[in-house]
């Protein structure tokens, strides 16, 4: 495995495929039933220099639970760049003081650039618009989970995405390991001006999944097992695309959508954070509490899979089942 983690594009299926074992291994020790110290001693340095909740907060509780220490920075106006510390340079001080580094970045790169400076493991907690690689190994590890709870295989599955597809790093991250498994049918349901990059849905085609893309969620999708809704990313807008966007009722996800259009076991994601504003018409919340909304089970899954990359880039997971100890 690469020593850093910065794009699924540098994972196997064998790879994805172990990470997702020793996620599932992790679970007793994340939801502390089993400790571990196996990283005692070693610290990881968390820079976050765009807004998170799940990331940041999932990512450190998942070394502590490991038995390490985090130090955090959160936002430029608290770190060194703020006096124009180049990345290079901040790179090779923070690779002195910590044993692995997880980074989130607004530019699309940056967090590669960073990386190419240290040979300390970096995990790119999203790099803009790019990839955010531990989330879309969480979304997988949830649907294999839900899957086999539901009895479904992963094969032949159909999966939609909607909402922003161009910038939603997310679904860029999740779409290109999805199409690692057996063929699947891809529905991709976007707003005018963010659909999905086209060099993604190619991708996808050529490994031999349908992919079809359309402009209204105004359909019948019964035979849709996962609705993979996400934010629209207006910070990311350019001036032109703010002026005057709104977007238009039609592409919430909610009760009556599911009612109506889905089956009666169709699952429904998001990463999250959802834009709680009347007017962003993101997921409803009028499906709290509906079995078939998984966001926060995909959150609860968050810590073991960020364990599970912890553990394999530091190369402790063979050495967790010796060292478990009682609560
Ligand atoms: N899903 C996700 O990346 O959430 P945060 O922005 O809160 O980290």
């Amino acid at each position: 495995m690469s020593p850093h983690l910065l794009s699924v594009d540098s994972l196997s299926r064998d790879q994805i495929d172990h990470l997702l074992r020793v996620a599932a291994r992790m679970e007793p020790i994340a939801q502390r039933r089993q400790v571990t110290r196996v990283l005692e001693g070693a610290v990881l340095g968390n820079l976050f220099f765009e807004a998170s909740t799940r990331t940041r907060v999932s990512f450190n509780a998942a070394f502590c639970r490991l038995g390490g220490s985090v130090c955090d920075t959160t936002g430029f106006t608290f770190s060194s760049m703020a006096k124009g510390e180049s990345l290079y340079d901040t790179s090779r001080v923070m690779a002195g003081y910590c044993d692995a580094i997880v980074m989130r970045h607004p530019e699309q790169g940056s967090v590669a650039e960073f990386a190419a400076a240290t040979n300390v493991p970096v995990i790119n907690g999203g790099d803009g618009p790019g990839e955010h690689p531990s989330q879309a190994l969480l979304d997988l590890y949830t649907i294999d989970k839900e899957f086999t709870r539901l009895g479904k295989p992963l094969a032949g599955a159909h999966v939609l995405m909607t909402g922003d597809l161009k910038y939603g790093r997310t679904v860029h991250s999740l779409i290109k390991l999805l199409s690692l498994y057996a063929p699947m049918r891809i529905t991709l349901v976007a707003p005018p001006g963010l659909a999905m990059p086209d060099h993604l849905i190619e991708l996808v085609a050529s490994r031999g999944h349908r992919v079809e893309q359309r402009d209204s969620l105004a359909s019948d999708y019964a035979d849709v097992d996962v609705v993979y809704t996400t934010r629209i990313q207006k910070e990311r807008f350019t001036a032109e695309m703010s002026e005057g966007f709104s977007l238009s009722r039609d592409f919430t996800v909610d009760r009556a959508f599911l009612d109506r259009r889905c089956g009666r076991d169709t699952l429904v994601m998001h990463p999250l954070p959802r834009d709680s504003r009347p007017e962003a018409n993101d997921l409803d919340v009028d499906l709290n509490g509906d079995p078939r909304l998984a966001i926060f089970r995909q959150t609860d899954n968050g810590i073991p899979v960020r364990m599970a990359i912890f553990a394999t880039l530091l190369k402790v997971d063979e050495l967790i089942e010796k060292d478990l100890r009682p609560v």
